[in-house]
């Protein structure tokens, strides 16, 4: 291996990708993997695409890189136009970072700096869910609920309210009944002191997949409207088309005050996360927020941004994402719907969840120590196929899940052999059914 071993690497004995094209990632020996995983449900229209090469390399050409308190650039001020127009925000002001957790984090800090701006001292409380995933930095890890990654930093954590996952698997409230909840935590806290509200559209990377009620994310946006809390949507994973729709909200009719994207953003092209704001919230702070990076704000992160929107326009591929996803749930709902081990089959668009359980009867989940999504991870990689592994599936703290997340451009017959792969696997480490 060139470089002697000095990466601090992610994996042990991991396969060493050459090239990807489409939804298939190649390895210097020439072995062949299915990207069922779109790595971590982030490319959103392939790899390999050469127009988006294309647009990287002539904006890197014409303008590398300017700060952005000391220049503004076409590109970055056209890609904000473009994902205005897409992007469920009245008024939107687009803040362009380099990931998810950064989108967060901006977010996270705009909610503050809102409230600050408006005589608020006192709204400084973040509400967010039981399994939140909203990234790895601190500020977004405490807002996050995964024993695996908080485990070890919790005395720099701990600052934030939570209210229950939904997860309608295991818990029979409404929409209206979490929303309630919501509204208890806001009041006891006292809403005089809580600044935002953050959740995923569809809960992601620890729960699986997990769809809301119907009547969930209009009535939380009222408890939220009601006490003066800003509602934060995480769409890191959800935006860009994923769940079948441009944002997992747009499923709602719901319009938050923040939204945070990344991943299917730039599809991995360019490390882009971008944080949205709604007009009011942008007027509030504008002359006051002392916030950004180095690489905020980036015009060739922009080139991609808006290379990547265009393919997904010009493919009809938050189309493709409802109509394929559906059909990847279908067959394997066909095929597991009866297995012992699988509590459920779920998911929107193109980003599908499986559990599993020891007890199909009564959800009862295996032992963490079993290691089973860890297996089925590894017996999907044995048969050259990527999912992504979701190993606190339940709660944050136990429960085994995948994600078959592929780029919303996954052809019909890589998304079957992608699920033929998948079935196969789970039956391997799982008691066939
Ligand atoms: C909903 C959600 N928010 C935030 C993040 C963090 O994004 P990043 O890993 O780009 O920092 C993720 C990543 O999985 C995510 O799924």
């Amino acid at each position: 291996m060139p470089g002697d071993g000095h990466l601090f690497a992610r994996g042990v004995d991991l396969p060493v990708a050459a090239s990807a094209s489409g939804s298939v990632i190649t390895t210097v020996d020439g072995v062949e993997y299915l990207d069922g995983a779109g790595g971590a449900i982030a490319s959103s229209i392939g790899h390999g695409r050469r127009e988006v090469v294309d647009a990287m390399s002539a904006q890197a050409a014409a303008v590398d890189y300017v700060h952005a308190t000391q220049f503004t650039t076409e590109s970055a001020e056209r890609f904000a136009g473009r994902v205005a127009a897409v992007v469920p925000v009245d008024g939107a002001r687009v803040f362009p970072v380099s990931g998810g957790s950064e989108a967060n984090e901006t977010a996270l800090k705009l909610a503050r700096a809102f409230h600050l701006a408006n005589g608020d001292a006192d709204r400084h409380v973040i509400v967010a869910r039981v399994g939140a995933y909203h990234g790895n930095s601190r500020g977004a890890l405490d807002a996050s609920d995964r024993l695996g990654l908080r485990a070890g930093y919790e005395p720099w954590l701990g600052q934030t309210e939570r209210v229950p996952a939904v997860n309608p698997l295991r818990d029979g409230r409404s929409g209206v009944e979490h929303a309630e909840a919501l509204a208890e935590t806001i009041d006891r806290v006292g809403a005089e002191r809580v600044a935002a509200f953050i959740a995923e559209p569809v809960s992601g990377a620890t729960l699986g997949a997990v769809v809301p009620p119907d009547d969930y994310w209009p009535a939380v946006a009222r408890v939220c409207h009601e006490r003066g809390v800003l509602l934060i949507a995480d769409e890191v994973m959800t935006g860009f088309g994923r769940t079948g729709r441009w944002f997992g909200v747009d499923h709602w009719g719901v319009r938050p005050d923040l939204v945070t994207a990344g991943k299917g953003a730039s599809s991995g092209y360019w490390p882009l996360g971008l944080c949205v704001a709604s007009g009011p919230v942008y007027e509030a702070v504008v002359d006051v927020f002392a916030h950004g990076f180095t690489w905020s704000h980036h015009p060739v992160g922009s080139a991609v941004g808006e290379a990547v929107l265009d393919v997904i326009e010009a493919e009809s591929l938050v189309d493709n994402a409802a109509v394929v996803g559906d059909q990847i749930r279908a067959r394997l709902r066909e095929e597991l719907g009866t297995h012992p081990n699988v509590a459920e089959v779920r998911g929107l668009g193109m980003l599908t969840g499986v559990e599993f359980v020891a007890d199909r009867s009564t959800l009862e989940p295996f032992p963490r120590s079993e290691g089973v999504c860890e297996r089925v991870v590894r017996a999907c990689l044995d048969r050259r196929m990527t999912v992504y592994p979701c190993t606190s599936a339940v709660d944050g703290r136990v429960g085994d899940a995948v994600l078959l997340g592929p780029p919303l451009s996954v052809s019909v017959a890589d998304a079957d052999a992608m699920v033929d792969r998948l079935i196969d696997a789970i039956r391997s480490v799982l008691s066939p059914a």
